[in-house]
């Protein structure tokens, strides 16, 4: 694909320091978690980033999704840049962008109804008649699935149908761009599956771009258009999924290919039962 700034999302030479520790004479010592990153990512495209733990993923998806300013460096939405954090036309943008996260849990209000709360997530972003907040809401949760559901507490759903609500309320803004950071890491392997197809559905049928970071390496391969490897702060590779995954050109790629077992769903789950069949 060839990259149309006025399209998609553009981020140019991103850098993130945080401090680390002070000395006696004062400045600390700076900590690049993110360290010169650009990359382009489609309307309707999935960019998938992989790398180890610390790599700086979730980071660069922070300053990705707006939510966090980077030291230097831009990132451009629609051929705009992010207002800076806080100001009245960044929250707009805020809008066009929605994060899901590994726990559905942490995210939600525990007293309120699913259907509640996706209806208070458009409500707050638009004024609505209650019946016309109501319909979408209900929409947007047949959508993913949970149609008969709405009116559950949290609690009364599982891990993966909390996730589809969290989907639910961040699709029903009807954003651009969708990052997802480990959002099925928590997830046994059949429901990441399920979770998986959804978001190929609702990114096709919706024409989102999505930056999908996780650690599983299979998942990503499954989702993605093109790939990027993040290490030590940097992209180091980034490339179309297929290619990067059967000639990878770095050494580190190599490895951390290496280190993942290459099989389907299906053979991981029966080796996740066989290692727990053989639990004491
Ligand atoms: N707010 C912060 N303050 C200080 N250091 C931070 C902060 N956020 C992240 N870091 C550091 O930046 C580096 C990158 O962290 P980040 O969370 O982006 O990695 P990651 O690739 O998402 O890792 P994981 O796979 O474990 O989620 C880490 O060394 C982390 O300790
Ligand atoms: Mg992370």
């Amino acid at each position: 694909m060839k990259p149309s700034p006025d399209q998609g999302v553009v981020a140019s030479h991103l850098v993130q320091t945080y401090p680390v520790g002070r000395t006696i004479f004062g400045r600390g010592e700076q900590f690049r978690a993110v360290d010169g990153v650009s990359f382009h990512l489609e309307q309707g495209e999935t960019l998938g980033i992989v790398g180890e733990s610390g790599s700086g993923k979730s980071t660069l998806g922070r300053m990705i999704a707006g939510i966090e300013a980077p030291t230097s460096g831009d990132v451009t939405f629609w051929g705009q840049r992010y207002a800076p954090v806080g100001a009245a036309q960044w929250r707009r943008q805020r809008r066009l962008v929605q994060m899901v996260f590994q726990n559905p849990a942490a995210v939600v209000d525990p007293r309120w109804t699913i259907h509640a709360q996706v209806r208070e997530a458009l409500t707050t972003h638009e004024t609505l008649a209650r019946a016309e907040a109501d319909h979408r809401a209900q929409e947007m949760l047949a959508l993913v699935g949970l149609g008969t559901m709405g009116n559950r507490l949290p609690h009364q759903l599982s891990g993966g149908q909390l996730q589809r609500a969290v989907i639910a309320r961040a699709l029903v803004l009807q954003p651009k761009l969708l990052v997802c950071d480990e959002a099925v890491s928590a997830l046994d392997v059949s429901v990441q599956a399920q979770i998986i197809n959804l978001l190929l559905e609702l990114r096709d049928r919706l024409q989102l771009s999505l930056l999908f970071i996780s650690h599983d390496l299979s998942v990503v391969r499954h989702i993605s258009h093109r790939v990027g490897v993040m290490y030590r702060g940097q992209l180091l590779e980034i490339g179309d999924a297929r290619t990067l995954f059967e000639a990878p050109q770095h050494n580190y790629t190599r490895r951390l290919l290496a280190a993942i077992p290459a099989d389907t769903p299906r053979q991981r789950r029966e080796r996740d039962l066989k290692t727990f069949a053989a639990l004491p």
